[in-house]
């Protein structure tokens, strides 16, 4: 785990995180060289907040036609479902700027079967790879971290914290939805950029645990076992670090 911290920037509040995110994320797909900017939604809460950022502030200063979405995980209910990741996106982002449908890939939960619809996840990862045979390397992929120091739905204890040949794969969640599809490890450390974003203070006693011994972490936790080949920003905002807990 490459967890430095100078790649680590604390925020007072998730709010001015979101924002500094924002404007990194607006920054990176303006001055990005490539055809398209491959960029990787993470679900949850706090990441909901970044999206209407986006979606407002920042509407007509990116430009979407070259965003192409994917997301880290799903969880494993209909799209219009008030827990989906696609839902929260799509009202969060999607409705308020112009990207091509073509452009946007949700993880598929229709198949009644999640390991069926990882599969299908996997062929359009593989289709908008830029090489046959070889990963789909995000320009930019978001991750956060739940207080058991999951990431994507890579929850500890769990085979798919294994997997190293397909790209995406079916798992479970200790909390409802229990059903998920989530990117494996090959995938997550193949993006050129990864932004972790963690607020709350339920996330502090993990947080701690893996800045001051990241290779005792990456034993136990799946965010600790995250190690890509490009660069790590971690943004944090003081409840989940408070300076105190670190003295
Ligand atoms: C999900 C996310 C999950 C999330 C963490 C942190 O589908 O829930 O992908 O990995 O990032 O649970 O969530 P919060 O940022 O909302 O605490």
């Amino acid at each position: 785990m490459a967890t430095p911290t100078s790649n680590l920037r604390i925020f007072p509040a998730p709010d001015q995180l979101c924002r500094a995110a924002a404007a990194q994320i607006a920054l990176m797909i303006s001055g990005h060289q490539g055809q398209r900017f491959r960029l990787a939604l993470s679900g949850g809460r706090t990441p909901e907040l970044l999206y209407r950022i986006l979606a407002t502030e920042y509407a007509a200063a990116i430009p979407w036609g070259k965003v192409e979405l994917f997301w880290g995980d799903e969880r494993y209910v209909p799209h219009d479902h008030p827990a989906s990741n696609a839902a929260m996106v799509q009202r969060s982002l999607l409705d308020h700027i112009n990207i091509p449908a073509n452009q946007v890939h949700p993880i598929p939960t229709g198949a009644g079967n999640p390991a069926s619809d990882a599969a299908a996840y996997q062929q359009t990862l593989q289709a908008c790879a830029e090489t046959e045979g070889e990963l789909l390397r995000f320009d930019l992929l978001l991750l956060g971290m739940g207080d058991d120091g999951h990431t994507a739905s890579l929850f500890p204890g769990g085979d798919w914290l294994a997997e190293r040949a397909a790209w995406a794969v079916a798992s479970r969640a200790p909390v409802p939805p229990h059903g998920r599809i989530t990117l494996t490890f090959p995938m997550l450390n193949a993006a050129h950029h990864t932004m972790i974003l963690v607020t709350g203070e339920a996330k502090q006693q993990v947080l701690q645990k893996i800045f001051a011994n990241p290779t005792a972490a990456a034993s136990r936790y799946p965010i600790a076992m995250i190690d890509p080949q490009g660069e790590v920003h971690w943004l944090v905002d003081s409840a989940a670090w408070p300076e105190a807990a670190h003295r």
